[in-house]
């Protein structure tokens, strides 16, 4: 059997997805959860992108201990050296190094010749190399690059040293026959192809991503690129679960196997579904609530007599353990430390503390607690700021709504040592919180903070289930600030995730005017980098 390199990027493209933004502490949660599924790549960011990113990637690597944790760079001097730094740490490192190989893309965005995009791929791969003798490198857009030219490039790459050979569909342009005859033509062509691992990146744009992925395994790739839950630029990448299960059940017809516990794949997934608040559509293969549910009375007949009728994939297989309800009120920490430690959330000390703190305030209030409900109290004492960032506190909060008049809130705020008050009305009472402190924001720090996305679910069933909400700010220039509470009020929920929003976008503008006050009258180039880079909001990664 040929053992098939996992590589995950859930961490790295997938936190690219609209919407999806994870802090550090999200970021390692993750990635020791991959190490327990046993994924042997992680990719844990793109280091120059933004500080947020670099940490992620530094905090991961200096933290796993079997994976192998990877940093993205383009073909550029300082993406590279930033990307080697934040590897240094890891027992095991790879530094991947792009560079766009399409007509399109050199001409268009890179404005280069295919000579000078060839020689910045060679001097990045060998650059990389000073850093680590595993790197990976990927001409972007490969499949809609001219075949000769992927063969030169990748050549050169290979003769720089470049040990994996990623080509990636980035626009989800291919389909499966195509993708393996690109395969088959690299691996006849590059006199140097064997001395590399040949590996593909697909997106999904057509929905082909996990049929390419395995077309391309078939035709001799040893590594596959994907995301839990199939997260990723536009319509996403190729799915892992899907992925690793269809190598999994269908191994014989493969003649491949790949290193990961299976078992561990639907807490995997549920846990960057929380951390990430993109929710697994219903239906999706593998993870999503229905794949293991039987609707039509032939088919539950069918499964009753013998499961085997209709399902390929028994739900334990992928660790599946239905709704449990775990927790009393005289449960302790050490029962919540295991609840949370089999959905993958190892949390300090201190985090468990304050988790159990809020289950045990959770079950005084006659609330039985489900494992969601502690899994969500976990994740928001995940997001809290540190008390440094907690500029602004939420003291009190009324509103008043009805049918009969104009909804209306005060909000009390401490700001340091004073309380400011702040007022509102609007078309309903979240409405109306947010334009209180909207205007508090305003008076006491200046910018104006627009509420763009507001999200309210339910955590469980029930009138009296707790309210995960999430919201996101943006100001006048259209940096982005997240926010997330869980409460049982839905007001209370709205209104800490608001705070915490605000806190962030207050955050940024003192970090941003820190660093324009230590600017040099006339700045480098060097020190223009720094400070855009300082300058980005915490979490903001692309
Ligand atoms: O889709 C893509 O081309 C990428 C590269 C950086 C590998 O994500
Ligand atoms: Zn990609």
């Amino acid at each position: 059997m040929r053992h098939i390199t996992i590589f995950d990027t859930t961490l790295r493209d997938g936190e690219q997805s609209p919407g999806a933004s994870l802090n550090v502490g999200e970021k390692l949660v993750i990635a020791r959860q991959l190490e327990k599924l046993g994924v042997d790549v992680i990719e844990a960011g793109f280091p120059i992108s933004s500080p947020g990113d670099f940490e992620g990637v530094k905090v991961i690597a200096d933290d796993l201990k079997r994976a192998v944790v990877c940093g993205l760079a383009r073909a550029r001097d300082e993406d590279i050296d930033a990307a080697g730094r934040a590897v240094q740490g890891a027992r095991r490192r790879r530094i991947h190094v792009f560079i766009a190989t399409s007509r399109l893309h050199m001409d268009v965005k890179l404005r280069m010749t295919p000579d000078q995009v060839v020689e910045s791929a060679v001097r990045g791969v060998k650059r990389a190399r000073g850093y680590t003798d595993d790197v990976e490198f990927s001409p972007e857009d490969c499949s809609r690059t001219d075949m000769d030219f992927m063969c030169r490039i990748v050549e050169a790459a290979i003769d720089a040293g470049a040990t994996t050979i990623n080509i990636p569909d980035t626009v989800g342009y291919a389909v499966p026959a195509e993708i393996s005859r690109r395969i088959r033509y690299l691996k006849d062509k590059v006199p140097n192809a064997s001395k590399a691992v040949l590996s593909i990146h697909c997106h999904n744009d057509l929905g082909l991503a996990v049929a390419n992925s395995l077309a391309a395994m078939e035709a001799g790739c040893d590594q596959i690129e994907c995301t839990i839950n199939g997260l990723g630029e536009r319509a996403g990448n190729a799915s892992l679960e899907e992925i690793v299960m269809a190598i999994w059940l269908r191994r014989e017809h493969y003649q491949a196997e790949a290193s990961i516990d299976t078992k561990e794949i639907f807490n995997t997934s549920r846990l960057v579904s929380d951390l990430t608040g993109i929710d697994v559509q219903r239906n999706k293969a593998i993870v999503g609530e229905n794949a293991f549910s039987h609707e039509a009375g032939i088919h539950q007949h069918g499964v009753l007599t013998d499961r085997r009728t209709y399902e390929i994939i028994r739900a334990e297989d992928v660790g599946w353990r239905g709704r449990q309800l775990v927790i009393g009120k005289h449960s302790g920490t050490h029962a919540i430390e295991q609840a949370l430690k089999l959905r993958g959330y190892a949390l300090n000390r201190d985090q468990l503390r304050e988790v159990t703190l809020r289950v045990k305030e959770l079950a005084d209030s006659e609330k039985s607690v489900e494992e969601e409900d502690i899994v969500a109290l976990a994740h928001s004492v995940l997001t809290n700021l540190t008390p440094e960032e907690e500029i602004v506190k939420l003291l009190e909060v009324s509103v008043m709504t009805g049918n009969e008049f104009t909804p209306s809130a005060t909000i009390v705020l401490t700001v340091g040592e004073r309380e400011v008050i702040g007022q509102g009305t609007g078309v309903g009472p979240v409405d109306a919180a947010a334009h209180a402190l909207q205007s508090v924001v305003h008076q006491e720090f200046g910018p104006h903070l627009e509420l763009k996305e507001y999200g309210l679910k339910a955590i469980t069933g029930g009138t009296d289930a707790l309210a995960h909400a999430q919201i996101r700010f943006c100001d006048a220039e259209g940096n982005s600030f997240r926010g997330e509470a869980v409460n049982s009020d839905v007001i209370l929920a709205s209104v800490h995730a608001m705070v915490q929003g605000a806190n962030r976008a207050v955050n940024f503008q003192r970090r941003a005017s820190r660093a324009v006050q230590s600017q040099p009258t006339q700045p480098t180039q060097q020190t223009q980098q720094t400070q855009q880079a300082a300058a980005q909001p915490q979490g903001h990664a692309h």
